[in-house]
């Protein structure tokens, strides 16, 4: 497996999963039929953020994208999102587009990084942030509305770098 930056060309491919992913409605709280073109600012960065793809030859295993949580004086504080391709979830990929984020993170000079909206009853992804240092910094109730539990909380995380 090989994790590098993504370019215009893989956006097709990541797209397939970003499509997935979202109309799973399990984690994500992001508008659900996006076409190609509608979905792309929402995960294809510009910098200071990355967005990057972990792949395998010609086969997309899975994407994160990664910058400053807010603009100006929150700027140190990274932010980060991540999407494996559900056929593919449970081999470790997510847990080694985690670890570059976090290195790259450390490397660009980011103080912290905080994830804004990790759905709580997304165990592989809440067990994944902890083993990885993150810590649940509050809940908030009902912030999402998910696909089969209905009004569910998003944990604030947050890993001090
Ligand atoms: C969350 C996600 C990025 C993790 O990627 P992944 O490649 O599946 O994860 P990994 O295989 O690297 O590791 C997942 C960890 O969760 C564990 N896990 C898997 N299913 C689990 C479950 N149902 N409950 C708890 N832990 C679970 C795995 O055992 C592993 O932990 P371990 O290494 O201690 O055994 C991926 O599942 C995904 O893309 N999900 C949909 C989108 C999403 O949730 N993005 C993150 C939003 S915050």
């Amino acid at each position: 497996m090989e994790i590098r930056e993504a370019n215009d060309d893989d956006w097709p491919q990541i797209y397939s999963i970003f499509r997935e992913t979202v109309e799973e409605g399990r984690t994500f709280a992001l508008p659900e039929n996006l076409s190609l073109e509608e979905a792309s600012p929402l995960w294809m960065e510009t910098p200071p953020a990355v967005t990057i793809v972990a792949v395998e030859g010609d086969v997309f295993l899975g994407s994160a994208k990664m910058g400053p949580n807010r603009p100006g004086r929150g700027s140190h504080i990274a932010t980060a999102s991540f999407m494996v391709d559900p056929a593919k979830q449970g081999q470790g990929i997510g847990r080694a587009l985690g670890n570059f984020a976090i290195e790259w993170a450390r490397f660009h000079g980011y103080r912290g990084m905080q994830f804004n909206a990790v759905v709580e009853t997304n165990g592989p992804a809440v067990h994944l942030w902890e083993e990885l240092g993150f810590k649940v910094l509050t809940t908030v109730p009902g912030a999402f509305d998910h696909s089969q539990h209905g009004y569910v909380g998003l944990h604030v995380m947050y890993k001090s770098l």
